[in-house]
C-alpha cells in the first residue's frame, strides 16, 4: 500500500527519498513522485508505474537544484480514490507551493471539499488527498502558520490516515500526522527523516520514534515536537532499531517469491530455534497468552494468515482438545462480537500492519481479551500493540505473496498446539517430544519437497492457459486448498475457488466442465477414499484432475491426469504436519503459472504487501 519517505536537513535529500522508496516497493503502488523545496520554491517529479521509470524522469530532464535540496517528500501510491494518473499521483500538490503525501483514506473529504470556506478552490485530482493541502493554504492565507494550518487541517479529518506535508514559504518544516496507518521519525544528529516503517530509513538512522495513533509533528532538521491527540506535546519513546539490513535481492532467482519459497527450509530454521529451547521447552508464555482453562481461544487474521488461523483451529482442537473459533479480521471489527467464553485472542499477521487485523485485535482488547500477535515485523504497530508478540523471524518478505510468511506462521502455531496440549495433559510427555522431534525434522522435509519444482513445472505449463480452476481438500487439507486458490488467483490471475472436498455435491460441482482443472491436495488419513470419490465425481464430468498427496493417496486414485508425490515423512504424523509440507507444491504451483503467464510475479496489480487501508 502507499509508501511515504520524507526528509529534512541532509545533503541530497531527494536520492535519499528515492532510496527510501526503494525499500518500500515490495508494499505495492501503481505510481510515484517526489517534492522538494529550493530557494523557497517547491518542485516535483511524478510519474505513473514504477519507481525506475521516475528515476529515468528524473535523469532524463533538468530538475532545478534537485542535487542541493535538504527537504523533500516521497510516494509510491496504491491508487484507492481516483484512477491512476499523473494527476492523481502524489505529491499531490496545491498552487505550487503545498505539497503533501499521504497513505490511508479520509473518509469525510467530500463535505470538506463542500466547506463553504473552499468555495473559491478549484480542485484539480479526484483524491480525497487534495483536500489536505487545500485546507492548508486556506489557513495559511488567513494568517496562521504552516503548523497552525496543518493542524487545524488534521483536526476537521477523518479516517484512517498519515501524511506529509511541506510549504515553499515554510521551508525549514515538515508536518506529520498519523492516525491508524503507520508511521516512524528516524532521529539523526543534524537531519530527521520519515517513513511508512522503519525498514525504509534504516539506512540512514538506527534510532526511531513510532507515532502513536492520533499524533501529529512538526520536525525540523534538529529538532522534532511530538503532540498527542489532546494536543498535548508528548515525548514518545526513541527505540533503537537494527542497523539497515541492506537492500534485499534477488539473490540469482527470477522473482523474490520464487526466492522466498525456497528460502523456506533455512527461514524455519531460525523460527524453529527463536522458539524451541535446548531442552526441548518451547518458549512461549500460555500465562501471558491470556489462555485459561475451559475457555475457548479466538484468532483472527486475513488472507494467508487467515488460512494459517484455521489450520491452528483444527490442531489445538484436536491435538490440545481445547475449542478455537476463527474470524476474519475484517468481519469480527464490525459485528459487535461477544467475549463469552473467551479469554484470548491471537492475531496473525506478516506485515503487522494490516488495518483489519489491527483493528480486530482493538475490538478483543475492547472486550477484555488478552492479545497475542504471531508477527513477522517487530516494531509493527500490531507488534507494538499487542499485549504479547511470538515473532515468526523469516526476515523481510518482499513478494507479495505470502509464502515463507504461511510456512513460519503454521510452525508458531504448531509449537503453541503442542505447548498447550503438554501443559493441559492432552498429551503426554513422550508424544510432546516425539512432535518436537518431527518439527525439528521440518526444514530437511521442506528442502525435499523443494525438489518436486521440475515436475510442477511441467504441470503448470499444462494447466497455464486455463481460466478457472478449482482447489480441493479435507481436514487440514481444506484450509490448504483455499490457500493454493488465493495463491494462483493472486499472481497469475486466474480465477481459482477453494472448496472442502465435501462440499463439491452441494452446489460447486456444478461448475465443472470439460478440461476445468481440478487440484486436490490428498493425504491418508483414513477419509482418503471419500474424497478421491469427489475427485471421481469430478472426472465424470470431464475435469482434469491434479492431485498432490503422498504415495499411499497417489496409488488409490490411479485415474487422475497428474500426480504429485510429496517425499515421505513419518506415517504416523504425516496428516498433521501435511499443511506444511503441502504448502510448497502449492505455492510453486502458483508461481510457475504466473511465471509462464508473464505476470508481474512479486508484484501483482491491484494487490499491496500492507493492507493498510479498509
Ligand atoms: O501482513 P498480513 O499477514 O496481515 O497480510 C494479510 C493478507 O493481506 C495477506 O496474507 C495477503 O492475503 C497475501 N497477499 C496473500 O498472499
Amino acid at each position: 500500500m502507499c509508501g511515504i519517505v520524507a526528509i529534512i536537513g541532509k545533503e541530497n535529500a531527494c536520492e535519499h527519498v528515492l532510496n527510501g522508496l526503494k525499500k518500500l516497493e515490495y508494499r505495492g503502488y501503481d505510481s510515484a513522485g517526489l517534492a522538494y523545496i529550493s530557494d523557497k520554491k517547491m518542485f516535483n517529479v511524478r510519474s505513473v508505474g514504477k519507481l525506475n521509470k521516475l528515476i529515468k524522469v528524473i535523469s532524463e530532464s533538468k530538475y532545478s537544484k534537485l542535487e542541493s535540496s535538504k527537504i523533500a517528500i516521497g510516494h509510491t501510491r496504491w491508487a484507492t480514490h481516483g484512477k491512476v494518473n499523473i494527476k492523481n499521483t502524489h505529491p499531490i500538490i496545491y498552487d505550487k507551493k503545498i505539497a503533501v503525501v499521504h497513505n490511508g483514506i479520509i473518509e469525510n473529504y467530500e463535505k470538506l471539499k463542500a466547506k463553504s470556506f473552499l468555495k473559491s478552490y478549484n480542485f484539480e485530482t479526484t483524491t480525497d488527498t487534495e483536500v489536505i493541502p487545500v485546507l492548508i493554504d486556506s489557513f495559511v492565507s488567513n494568517g496562521k502558520n504552516f503548523f497552525e494550518s496543518a493542524k487545524s487541517t488534521l483536526k476537521l479529518m477523518e479516517g484512517a490516515y498519515a501524511f506529509a506535508a511541506i510549504h515553499q514559504d515554510f521551508p525549514n518544516e515538515i508536518f506529520v500526522a498519523r492516525n491508524t496507518s503507520p508511521l516512524v521519525i528516524g532521529v539523526g544528529q543534524d537531519f530527521k527523516v520519515v517513513g511508512s516503517d522503519s525498514h525504509s530509513i534504516t539506512q540512514l538512522v538506527n534510532q526511531v520514534i513510532y507515532l502513536e495513533d492520533g499524533d501529529y509533528a512538526i520536525i525540523r532538521d534538529k529538532e522534532i515536537e511530538i503532540y498527542d491527540k489532546k494536543d498535548e506535546i508528548t515525548n514518545r519513546k526513541i527505540v533503537n532499531v537494527n542497523t539497515d539490513i541492506g537492500v534485499v535481492t534477488k539473490d540469482g532467482y527470477r522473482h523474490f517469491m520464487e526466492k522466498e519459497i525456497f528460502e523456506q527450509p533455512n527461514v524455519l530454521i531460525n523460527t524453529i530455534s527463536s522458539l524451541l529451547q535446548e531442552n526441548d521447552k518451547i518458549d512461549i508464555s500460555t500465562q501471558k497468552m491470556g489462555i485459561k482453562k475451559n475457555k475457548s481461544i479466538l484468532i483472527s487474521a486475513a488472507g494467508t494468515s487467515f488460512y494459517a488461523a484455521v489450520v491452528a483451529k483444527y490442531w489445538i482442537e484436536k491435538i490440545a482438545n481445547i475449542s478455537v473459533s476463527v474470524e476474519l479480521a475484517s468481519e469480527y471489527r464490525y459485528r459487535n462480537p461477544s467475549n463469552i467464553g473467551f479469554s484470548s485472542m491471537i492475531v496473525i499477521s506478516q506485515s503487522g500492519e494490516s488495518i483489519d487485523t489491527l483493528m480486530a485485535m482493538r475490538q478483543a482488547k475492547k472486550l477484555n481479551l488478552k492479545t497475542t500477535a504471531i508477527v513477522n515485523v517487530e516494531g509493527s504497530t500490531i507488534d507494538r500493540e499487542a499485549d504479547y508478540s511470538i515473532y515468526t523471524r523469516v526476515g523481510p518478505e518482499i513478494g507479495v505473496a505470502s509464502t515463507k510468511s504461511f510456512t513460519s506462521q503454521l510452525t508458531v502455531l504448531f509449537l503453541i498446539s503442542i505447548k498447550l496440549a503438554n501443559e493441559n495433559n492432552s498429551i503426554n510427555n513422550k508424544d510432546y517430544k516425539n512432535f518436537v522431534r518431527l518439527i525439528k525434522t521440518l526444514p530437511n522435509s521442506l528442502s525435499k519437497c523443494l525438489k518436486i519444482n521440475s515436475d510442477i513445472i511441467n504441470i503448470a505449463q499444462k494447466i497455464k492457459n486455463t481460466s478457472h480452476t478449482i482447489f480441493l481438500g479435507r481436514g487440514y487439507l481444506y484450509p490448504l486448498a483455499l490457500e493454493g486458490a488465493l495463491k494462483l488467483k493472486e499472481i497469475s490471475y486466474i480465477h481459482a475457488e477453494g472448496f472442502a472436498a465435501g462440499e463439491m455435491k452441494h452446489g460447486p460441482i456444478a461448475l465443472i466442465e470439460e478440461n476445468l482443472p481440478v487440484i486436490m491436495f490428498l493425504i491418508s488419513d483414513g477419509l482418503e477414499d471419500k474424497s478421491i470419490s469427489n475427485l471421481q465425481e469430478a472426472v465424470s464430468r470431464g475435469a482434469r484432475t491434479i492431485l498432490i498427496a503422498d504415495k499411499e493417496s497417489i496409488a488409490k486414485a490411479k485415474f487422475v491426469n497428474f500426480a504429485i508425490e510429496i517425499p515421505e515423512f513419518e506415517k504416523k504424523f504425516v496428516t498433521t504436519f501435511s499443511p506444511i509440507l503441502m504448502a510448497i507444491p502449492a505455492q510453486l504451483l502458483a508461481y510457475h503459472v504466473a511465471r509462464e503467464r508473464g505476470t508481474d510475479v512479486d508484484q501483482p496489480r491491484n494487490l499491496a504487501k500492507s493492507v493498510t487501508v479498509e
